[in-house]
C-alpha cells in the first residue's frame, strides 16, 4: 500500500477498504494526462517564483523519465499505488528525491483528477468526432452512388412511396452530422483548465492559472473552484451525445437487419462482417449490426449511472465522483468501437438494387402520385384518393400493380385516364418530380451532396 497520506493514522488501513477505495485499475488510463498536468503545473510554480528553476528541469527530466519507462515495460503501473496520481508522485520521488516532494504543492489530488479526466475526456470528443467523419464519408460515397437507385421508403413499416437509396442515406448523414456537431458543442463548453481549484477553495499560493490552462490547450481557467472540482457535467454531456450516437446506430443496425434478412434481401453484408450458426449450415447472421443495436442499452446506462451518481453530492469533491471514469470509459470504448464496425460493415456491403426498386414497384408506393394525377385532370384529391384506392383493391385482389393495368381496365374507375398515366406512376417520374429541398429527387439530393461535401471539408 503505497499512499500519500497517513501522518494523521495510527493504523493501517483495512485491506478490503484498501481495495474497495483504490482506483488505481481503471484511473491509470490517464496517465499520460496526469504527466502532462504535472509538467504543465511546475512551469507554472517556477515561472511565478514557488520553484527554482532547477527544481523545475529535476521535476520535468523525473516525469519524462517515469513516462518513458512506463512506455518501454520497464516500470509497471501496480496496485500498489492508490491512484495514478500517487504511482506518478511516489515514483518522482523515489528518483529525484525531495524536489519531487514540491511536485504537488498548491495543488490537491481533486482539481488533479478533474483536470485529468477532462484532458482524457477531451481527447475522445475528438477522437469520436473523427470516428463519425469517417462514417460520414462512407455514407456520402453511397450516396453519390445511388442518386438513381429506387427503393420503396417506409412508413409504420408499410410501403409509402418510392425514394432512392440516397435520399435514405442522407437521412442517417444528417443524424450523424448533428453529433458531430453535438460533440463540437460540448468542447466549446468543457475546454476550461479545472487545476489550481485547489482541494475546493483555490489555493494562497500566487498560482497564474492563466499560464497552466493555456500551457494545456484550454480556452482559459475554470472561473469557480468549488465548481471547478465538482463539476462533471462536461461527461455528461458527452454521454448523452454519445447515447444518441447509439441510438442512431441502433436504429440503423435495425434497417440493416430487416434489409438482410430474408424476406427483404435488400442487401448482403459482406462474409467478413457476418457470423455463422453452430448447428444451422445455411445461416449467415447480422451479428454485428445486432450487437451494436445491444450495447446501446450500456451506453444509456453510463449517462443514467452517472445522472443519478452526482445527483444527491453536496459541493464540492466527494468521493462518488470516482465512479464517473468506468462507466465512462466503458462508453468511450463501446461506442468508438461501435462507430469503427458499423462504418466497416456499411463500406463493405452490398446493395441489391434490382430487388429495391422490385419492391418499390410492388407495393403501390406510386398511389399517391397516382391521385396526384387524376387531380391533375380536375378530380377533387378527395375524390381521387377514393378512386385509387378502389383500384388497389381490384389490383390486389389480381395480384398486378396499378402500372400492369391496361388503360381499359383504369378508365372503368374514371374516364380521366389516359395514356399519359403510364410516365405519370413510373417509379422514375415518382421520385425525381419530388424537387423541393430535402426531397427524394435526383436535383434535389445533388444538392444535398454538395452540402455534405463542403461540410466534411471542414
Ligand atoms: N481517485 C480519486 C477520484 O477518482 C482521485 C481524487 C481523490 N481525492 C480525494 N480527496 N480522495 O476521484
Amino acid at each position: 500500500m503505497a499512499q500519500l497520506w497517513g501522518g494523521r493514522f495510527t493504523k493501517a488501513t483495512d485491506q478490503l477498504v484498501y481495495d474497495f477505495n483504490a482506483s488505481i485499475g481503471f484511473d491509470q488510463r490517464f496517465f499520460s494526462e496526469d504527466i502532462m498536468g504535472s509538467k504543465a503545473h511546475v512551469k507554472m510554480l517556477a515561472k511565478q517564483g514557488i520553484l527554482t528553476e532547477e527544481e523545475r528541469d529535476e521535476i520535468l527530466v523525473g516525469l519524462e523519465g517515469i513516462e518513458k519507462d512506463v512506455a518501454d515495460g520497464k516500470l509497471a503501473i501496480t496496485s500498489e499505488y492508490e491512484d495514478i496520481h500517487s504511482f506518478v508522485e511516489a515514483n518522482l520521488i523515489d528518483r529525484i528525491g525531495d524536489p519531487g516532494k514540491k511536485l504537488h504543492t498548491g495543488r490537491s489530488r481533486n482539481d488533479q483528477v478533474a483536470l485529468d479526466m477532462r484532458l482524457y475526456t477531451r481527447s475522445q470528443v475528438e477522437h469520436t468526432k473523427d470516428l463519425l467523419h469517417h462514417l460520414l464519408e462512407t455514407i456520402l460515397s453511397i450516396m453519390e452512388d445511388n442518386t438513381e437507385t429506387i427503393m420503396p421508403g417506409f412508413t409504420h413499416l408499410q410501403k409509402a412511396q418510392p425514394i432512392t437509396l440516397a435520399h435514405h442515406m442522407g437521412a442517417y448523414f444528417e443524424m450523424f452530422k448533428r453529433d458531430v456537431l453535438r460533440l463540437s458543442d460540448i468542447y466549446e463548453r468543457m475546454n476550461y483548465c479545472p487545476l489550481g481549484s485547489g482541494a475546493l477553495a483555490g489555493t494562497t499560493y500566487p498560482l497564474d492559472r492563466d499560464y497552466t490552462a493555456e500551457l494545456l490547450g484550454f480556452y482559459g481557467p475554470t472561473v469557480n473552484s468549488m465548481d471547478g472540482v465538482s463539476d462533471r457535467d462536461y461527461l455528461i454531456e458527452y454521454l448523452s451525445a454519445m447515447s444518441t450516437i447509439m441510438m442512431h446506430l441502433s436504429r440503423f443496425s435495425e434497417e440493416v437487419i430487416i434489409w438482410n434478412s430474408n424476406e427483404y434481401r435488400f442487401i448482403e453484408i459482406d462474409d467478413a462482417y457476418s457470423t455463422g450458426s453452430s448447428i444451422m449450415p445455411q445461416k449467415k447472421n447480422p451479428d454485428i449490426a445486432e450487437l451494436v443495436r445491444g450495447k446501446t442499452g450500456r451506453v444509456y446506462g453510463a449517462l443514467m449511472g452517472l445522472l443519478t451518481t452526482m445527483k444527491g453530492i453536496p459541493l464540492a469533491y466527494n468521493k462518488d465522483m470516482q465512479e464517473d471514469k468506468e462507466m465512462a470509459f466503458d462508453a468511450m470504448d463501446t461506442v468508438n468501437g461501435c462507430i469503427q464496425l458499423f462504418d466497416g460493415m456499411l463500406e463493405t456491403m452490398t446493395f441489391r438494387k434490382d430487388v429495391m426498386e422490385k419492391s418499390a414497384r410492388h407495393g403501390f408506393t406510386n398511389a399517391t402520385d397516382a391521385a396526384d394525377y387524376l387531380v391533375g385532370k380536375g378530380v377533387p384529391f378527395r375524390d381521387a384518393h377514393g378512386i385509387i384506392g378502389r383500384v388497389v383493391l381490384y389490383c390486389i385482389d389480381k395480384g398486378i400493380a396499378i402500372d400492369d393495368m391496361s388503360l381499359e381496365e383504369l378508365k372503368e374507375f374514371s374516364d380521366v385516364f389516359e395514356e399519359d398515366i403510364y410516365d405519370a406512376i413510373s417509379m422514375y417520374t415518382c421520385v425525381n418530380k419530388r424537387l423541393t429541398t430535402g426531397a427524394p429527387g435526383k436535383e434535389a439530393m445533388e444538392t444535398a451532396i454538395a452540402s455534405y461535401k463542403e461540410f466534411l471539408k471542414k
